[in-house]
């Protein structure tokens, strides 16, 4: 079974999502959870599943010490799931460049730093923009610069405000994330 390692910072919504299809497909399973904080939404939802959840302040990602830690799990993919901190040039070097993030909006708009989750969404309906949507991207040492892995597009409505773009962008976040998890470990 092919294993990944999930960074999240918050409630980990994408973090279920991609559990729950690794558990129904048998395509990958999450060997552990890692977050920037020491008590997130996610860590309950790891101790549920007996996942184990480490908690690796942001400025321990390059630590030797992070990389042993890790190391043993031998994941094939680092997924990163609403974690909002920069990852250091070390770290995206440990994973041997095999790292991705999914960022709620279509880059190279409404990306860089302070650009996340309700800024994004609230920035699209400010500039009245028609379409919004997802980016899934390999990651670079800069926020949300590196290569498209796969974007999905979603329509802004006349109604919409911030939430409810960001409920519609969520759920597609939560179909794609984990088929396209799937397929970068089959290819
Ligand atoms: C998601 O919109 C994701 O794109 C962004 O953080 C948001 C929250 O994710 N990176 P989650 O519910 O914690 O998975």
């Amino acid at each position: 079974m092919q294993q990944l390692i999930v960074f999240a910072s918050g409630g980990g919504s994408n973090a279920k999502a991609l559990f729950n299809y690794g558990k129904k497909t048998n395509a990958f399973s999450i060997a552990a959870i890692c977050s920037d904080k020491a008590d997130p939404g996610v860590k309950a939802f790891a101790a549920e599943n007996n996942i184990p959840f480490h908690y690796i302040p942001a400025k321990e990602m390059s630590a030797a010490s992070t990389w042993e830690l890790l190391q043993p799990y031998n994941a094939q993919l680092y997924v990163l799931a609403g974690y909002l901190r920069l990852i250091p040039e070390a770290f995206i070097d440990f994973c041997k460049g095999k790292i991705i993030n999914i960022h709620p909006a279509l880059l190279p708009h409404y990306g860089g730093k302070g650009m996340y989750g309700h800024f994004v969404h609230q920035a699209v309906i400010a500039a009245r923009d028609w379409q919004s949507g997802l980016t899934i991207h390999w990651v670079t040492k800069d926020y949300d610069k590196g290569a498209f892995i796969k974007q999905v597009h979603v329509p802004v409505l006349q109604t919409d405000t911030a939430e409810l773009l960001a409920q519609r962008v969520l759920a597609q976040e939560h179909y794609w994330y984990p088929r396209v998890v799937a397929q970068l470990l089959a290819s």
